[in-house]
């Protein structure tokens, strides 16, 4: 079969690998329909992790059921499946606890497994024609429809992506009404803010600086934050408190031109028509004080210093971009912005990567993982946080269901559709995060 091999540092290749067979009775042998190419495996890619040449990549699998071993008893030959990300056993003591992504039994390194990944076990990956999937009654989810039909692009994401935004506000605990504040507008990020909106957050900031994303992030109903044009936390925070000063800048219309991104949730909240306020200020104006007693007059006291966020989320990770000079790397960049964002006794949800073994680091702690981080201000603000891999398992049932009931639709992220000969185009593109390269999937011929 055809699969994408790791060759080193900024090469992958397509090449010829012999087919998966079943090696124990609880495996299932999986024929991919489509396979995700994910921000995590341009860690690999880029040579920041300790993989070695050879590895098949991939651990976003999506695909019908091509043989199964005399163990599996869920599934047969021609079901439809997505398969998790993790890889785990079901019958260990963090399995049973519902911790799938620390699996105690499948991975002689360390607690968890997963396809294709650095330090996450044996595992082949899944940007290939077959794979061969252990525990499979586990490891895989029952989906309707057939490959190709309109749930195609929007199944794929139940692998990896639309979990691990929903598991993002899990860790940073978001409750309906509060204010989010989201970093990285890649598909996690853009995700995490979806999946923020979806559970009721009162605003959704997602804080990027490529164009195309930000304006994805926009469609979804975030509000977007280019780190480029200011200090995102200052913006932020002025945005929020602006919902309490509205009405001290209603008679300025330059005051007003100022605040339009604070004016565009506004507008949401109300049920205006924002267009419309646009272009017309008595609408605007009317809106403002249709929309602003009901904030600035219920402030309870103290209120208006809470003008950071409650949850933060880090969809970035330890390859974060400086924001004065976002050709270098600062891994504490998003960290440190969200401590001085996040109100007290907010949380803080850390969904973005960081490893201890990093050969590409810039210097010797890096290299290990240790960064210096702003400790005492996250304990004295008594912020909570939450770490680690999804256990893509547990949340994958009921995001199954939002996708079928049409309530929510994670494919907006899906910006390029490629075959596997593609696949080392799509690397280095992607790698450079080049214009519109916000995710791609493999799509294998039926
Ligand atoms: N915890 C898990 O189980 C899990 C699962 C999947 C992915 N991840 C991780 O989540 C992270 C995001 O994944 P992705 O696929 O969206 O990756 P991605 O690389 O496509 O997106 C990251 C985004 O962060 C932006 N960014 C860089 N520096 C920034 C800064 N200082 N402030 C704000 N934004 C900044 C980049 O421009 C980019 O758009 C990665 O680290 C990935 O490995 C974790
Ligand atoms: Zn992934
Ligand atoms: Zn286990």
């Amino acid at each position: 079969m055809k699969a994408v091999v790791y060759r080193g540092p900024n090469q992958v290749s397509v090449e010829e690998v012999e087919d998966p067979k079943i090696e124990h009775p609880a495996d299932a042998i999986i024929r991919l329909t489509s396979s995700g190419i994910c921000g995590s495996d341009l860690h690999m890619y880029e040579g920041r992790t300790v993989e070695k040449p050879g590895k098949v990549l991939g651990h976003e699998p999506l695909g019908v059921i091509e043989e199964v071993g005399d163990a599996v008893t869920s599934f047969k030959k021609g079901d439809r499946v997505v398969v998790t990300f993790n890889i785990a056993c079901g019958h260990c003591l963090n399995c049973i606890r519902g911790f799938t992504s620390a699996c105690l039994t499948v991975n002689p390194e360390s607690a968890g497994g997963a396809f294709g990944y650095a330090k996450m076990g044996p595992y082949r990956g899944a940007q290939a024609e077959f794979l061969r999937v252990p525990f499979a009654d586990l490891n895989c989810t029952k989906l309707p429809g057939s490959p190709g039909d309109k749930w195609e692009d929007d199944f794929i994401m139940l692998s990896d992506v639309f979990p691990t935004g929903f598991f993002a506000t899990q860790l940073a605990m978001v409750m309906p009404g509060f204010p989010v504040a989201v970093f990285g507008a890649g598909p996690v990020g853009l995700l995490s803010a979806y999946s923020a909106i979806l559970q009721g957050a009162a605003q959704v900031f997602v804080v990027d600086y490529i164009p195309e994303r930000l304006k994805l992030a926009k469609s979804i109903g975030a509000i977007p934050v280019d780190f480029t044009l200011s200090d995102p936390v200052a913006m932020i925070e002025a945005l929020r408190s602006q919902h309490s000063r509205v009405d001290t800048v209603l008679p300025g219309e330059e005051k007003l031109q100022g605040i339009m991104s604070s004016i565009e949730n506004l507008a949401k909240s109300i049920g205006a028509n924002l267009e419309l306020a646009r272009s017309d200020p008595v609408t605007m104006i009317q809106m403002l004080r249709a929309g602003n007693p009901a904030i600035v007059q219920s402030l309870i006291p103290g209120e208006e210093k809470m003008k950071g966020v409650m949850s933060g989320i880090d969809a970035v990770g330890y390859q974060a971009r400086d924001r004065q000079d976002p050709s270098r790397e600062n891994p504490t960049q998003v960290i440190s912005d969200l401590v001085r964002l996040i109100n007290p006794t907010g949380h803080l949800g850390v969904i973005g990567v960081y490893v201890a073994d990093d050969p590409g680091a810039y210097n010797e702690r890096a290299k290990k993982g240790e960064y210096i981080l702003p400790f005492g201000q996250l304990w004295e603000k008594g912020i909570s946080v939450g770490t680690g891999q999804t256990p893509v398992k547990k949340l994958q049932p009921m995001l199954r269901d939002m996708i079928i009931a049409g309530v929510a639709k994670p494919s907006f992220i899906v910006s390029h559709k490629i075959s596997i000969e593609e696949a080392p185009d799509a690397y280095r593109e992607f790698a450079k995060r080049s214009e519109g390269f916000t995710k791609v999937t493999i799509q294998f011929e039926k």
